[in-house]
């Protein structure tokens, strides 16, 4: 590798951080090569900045944990990393310096992170750097940019040149229930084990689960359109009380990319322009108000995160809670659909990384509402900041798991904790219902 610097080159771990950094950046250079340059200067949508600002974000935010708080030193520019700070304001007018500053910054940082990567010991009793923990912190925030640049590009309406395959199942898969037998099951990861997790996944601890059915794949847009087809937009029955007064703020009467083509056929709005709706494919951009409603309709509910969590890991044979649903090796394209920004769904019942328990498709393809409210577990302590989890922790945020095409692999693991409003319905979050036995 040009310019790795050779301490890096004979420690195992130390390459495995350079690469995963590398491939991280150059993942977001390849999407953002595709943006015009006036594109990546506009406000996409109003809660977010745009896109320079999050390219300069990636390096500021490397800077902030590696260069500032582990080494103890500076950034390689102050106002620079001043307006790439979350300081700085959201959705007014903004000048911000051309995407190729933003980029020669998180450029800059890198190098002088490559440099301090050959010399740090990740076995000293440092809290921030013992087993890399902060380099791979920083890798997985930079994939979570991607999602947050992919879902702005979405929003953007752009049209790419690469296009993703649709691949379509001759009649969509009708989900079955899987019975989750009732007992004490442990959730959740520590610290001190080898691959990275945040710390709103700590402490591993135990929950008591009821039996319960969850469905062994999300539902489908064909599952979806029965509940739009019946009224369900309609039926103020069907909606919690915060639901359907966002229905009838927003109007909302359809998912939010869902265009009608005449003739009660539907198409959608994808990354890359418009397809006939895949009605095999998991529905997806759909608010968790919509996914409320629709388990509704269906006579069933969302899971709990305990209860997703369960199904997609716990290995009844050995006793325990795997890193993933096929085990605790690394995901491979093979195993799941995820790290293809420009890509899109895969049909539901593929009968993909199948858990222990009988459930398919929780890892990749589409995140998953659940019911459940962001929070700390119990004996939450923020590190490396407050900002990251426990700022919000404000009971405004619904949890959301498992990953989508676009996730990067360091996001991808089944006790991974995602959270969003539950307005949003601009992002790749589809549902699997679940009930009482
Ligand atoms: C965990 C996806 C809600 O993008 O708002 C990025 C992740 N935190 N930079 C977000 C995050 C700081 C966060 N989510
Ligand atoms: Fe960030």
């Amino acid at each position: 590798m040009h310019g790795v610097p050779s301490n890096v080159m004979t420690d195992p771990r130390k390459l495995t951080i350079a690469n995963e950094l590398a491939r991280a950046r150059q993942l977001n250079l390849d999407l953002l090569s595709q943006v015009p340059e006036e594109v990546s200067n506009r406000v996409l949508h109003p809660d977010f900045r745009p896109l320079r600002w999050h390219m300069g974000h990636v390096g500021m935010f490397e800077s902030w944990m590696i260069l500032e708080q582990a080494k103890g030193g500076q950034p390689p520019d102050k106002e620079l990393a001043r307006i790439y700070s979350t300081e700085y304001p959201r959705s007014e007018f903004h000048d911000l310096p051309p995407m190729e500053t933003a980029l020669s910054f998180s450029a800059a940082v890198r190098d002088e992170v490559l440099a301090y990567l050959d010399t740090v010991d990740l076995d000293a009793e440092h809290k921030l750097t013992r087993n890399g923990y902060i380099f791979h912190n920083v890798i997985t925030h930079e994939y979570q940019h991607t999602e947050t640049i992919v879902y702005l590009l979405q929003h953007a309406g752009l049209e790419f040149e690469q296009q993703p395959k649709i691949e379509t199942f001759p009649s969509p898969y009708a989900p079955e229930a899987v019975l989750i037998p009732g007992g004490e099951y442990a959730v959740g990861r520590q610290l001190e084990e080898p691959l990275f997790s945040y710390d709103n996944e700590w402490p591993r601890h135990k929950v008591k689960l009821t039996d319960f059915l969850l469905n062994d794949s999300p539902s489908t847009n064909s599952d979806f359109l029965e509940f739009l087809s019946a009224g369900g937009y309609e039926r103020k029955e069907l909606w919690s009380e915060a639901g359907w007064l966002w229905r009838n703020e927003t109007e909302a009467d359809k998912p939010f990319y869902w265009r009608p083509a005449g003739n009660g056929d539907w198409t959608q709005k994808t990354i890359t322009g418009s397809i006939p709706l895949p009605l095999s494919h998991p529905v997806t951009l759909i608010s968790f108000h919509e996914a409320q409603a629709f388990a509704n309709f269906n006579g069933m509910r969302l899971p709990t995160e305990a209860e997703w969590e369960v199904a997609a890991s716990w290995d009844p044979q050995q006793g325990r809670q795997l890193l993933y649903p096929w085990g605790d090796r690394n995901p491979t394209p093979d195993d799941a659909s995820h790290g293809q920004p420009l890509g899109w769904t895969e049909p539901a019942g593929k009968r993909r990384n199948r858990s222990p328990l009988g459930l398919y498709d929780m890892i990749g393809n589409i995140w998953e509402w659940t019911s459940t409210p962001f929070d700390g577990y119990p004996g939450f302590e923020p590190f490396p900041y407050p900002g990251y989890s426990e700022v919000w922790f404000d009971g405004l945020h619904q949890v959301v798991r498992g990953g989508c095409f676009v996730t990067g692999a360091p996001m991808l693991r089944a006790t991974f904790r995602n959270w969003f409003y539950p307005r949003t319905r601009e992002r790749f979050i589809g549902v699997r219902l679940a009930r009482d036995t």
